[in-house]
């Protein structure tokens, strides 16, 4: 009797977290913080770049309404005085900053907007760095390539962020703190098909930050990695299966105030394949190989990249 109720009660949990995990929109350990701890947030100085539009518009926006004094980054100025003027909380949209950026520019350009950065709101400094603009090219084979859109995307993607990182890390270590938020991707964890160079930029940003933290959180910095799947923005290029740009946002402001050291943003299938590649990588690969040339077709064709029949469709031609 004793055995059936243990049992009955293993099962009845195994179920339980089985539908939790189905409808889950992130890692376990994200969904267990249910809200932002907002003394984090409140009154800190936090950068953010590309925040012209989609996930960085909204983080914006949500940071905005949480206490935060911003300062939002990106090329185009006129976007960002559009976002300027839509932000509301504690600190009047006039006291937000906007420091326009590009990070394909190299080190020399980029000290210079470290500099401004560190010296707006009197010379507070900034708190948190939030490296979210990037690059991403429409989907093409690996071989399909160019190398323009290799060098565009690692400018963007990787060396910008890294180089802004070292520059910014100097002044935070002399206070003793600060943290770097890296939105990087799914693609950084798992194979992306049809986004082989995105792919390598997310994995080589994790590798940087990951180590960066590892080297310099006993001197007060922190690193929270943000690895969202499929997000709807307004430049999305397919609307199916995708988490909102809201909830991706709020979930990424609750792992950064709780100092997750990664987080995975994403519902299904996508987040159950990060974690078979995770914890079971030969299942996962085997996967990835099954779907990898047919997503790269249905992408062509603007179809959902992210349907599970591509398990089971037809071969690609
Ligand atoms: N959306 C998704 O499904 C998804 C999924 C996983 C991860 N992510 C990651 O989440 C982040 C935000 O994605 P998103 O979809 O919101 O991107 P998005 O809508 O394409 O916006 C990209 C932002 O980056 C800025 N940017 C582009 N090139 C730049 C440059 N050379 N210098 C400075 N800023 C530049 C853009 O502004 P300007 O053009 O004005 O410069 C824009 O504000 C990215 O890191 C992305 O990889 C997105």
């Amino acid at each position: 009797m004793l055995i059936f109720i243990i049992s009955s009660f293993f099962v009845a949990f195994f179920i339980a977290m089985l539908f939790k995990f189905l409808k889950a929109e992130g890692d376990l350990t994200l969904l267990s913080k249910k809200h932002v701890k907002r003394e984090e947030i409140e009154d800190k100085v936090v950068w953010i770049t590309g925040a012209s539009r989609g996930i960085g518009e909204i983080l914006a926006k949500q940071l905005a309404s949480l206490g935060a004094k911003l300062i939002i980054s990106a090329r185009n100025e006129a976007e960002l005085h559009r976002v300027k003027s839509q932000l509301s909380g504690k600190h009047a949209p006039e006291e937000v900053m906007i420091l326009p950026l590009d990070l394909s520019q190299g080190e020399e350009y980029l000290a210079v907007a470290v500099q401004k950065a560190e010296s707006l709101f009197e010379g507070a400094g900034v708190d948190y760095m939030i490296h979210n603009a990037a690059y991403e090219r429409p989907k093409s084979m690996a071989l399909d390539v160019t190398e323009e859109s290799l060098k565009a995307t690692f400018d963007v993607n990787v060396l910008g962020p890294i180089s802004l990182t070292r520059l910014l890390a100097t002044h935070m270590l002399k206070r003793g703190r600060g943290r770097f938020i890296v939105m990087s991707s799914a693609a950084g964890k798992t194979p992306a098909p049809g986004q082989a160079v995105y792919s390598a930029s997310k994995f080589a940003v994790n590798g940087y930050f990951h180590t960066l933290r590892s080297e310099l959180c006993q001197k007060g910095i922190k690193v929270t990695i943000v690895c969202p799947g499929p997000v709807n923005t307004s430049t999305s290029e397919n609307k199916g299966h995708r988490l909102s740009a809201e909830r991706c946002a709020e979930l990424t402001i609750i792992a950064a105030s709780h100092g997750l050291k990664e987080a995975w943003i994403s519902d299904q299938p996508v987040l159950a394949v990060m974690y078979l590649v995770q914890y079971m990588p030969t299942i996962g690969y085997w996967l990835m190989d099954k779907i990898g040339e047919k997503r790269v077709a249905v992408a062509a064709q603007k179809g959902n990249t992210y349907s599970l029949s591509l398990l089971w469709g037809k071969k690609a031609k």
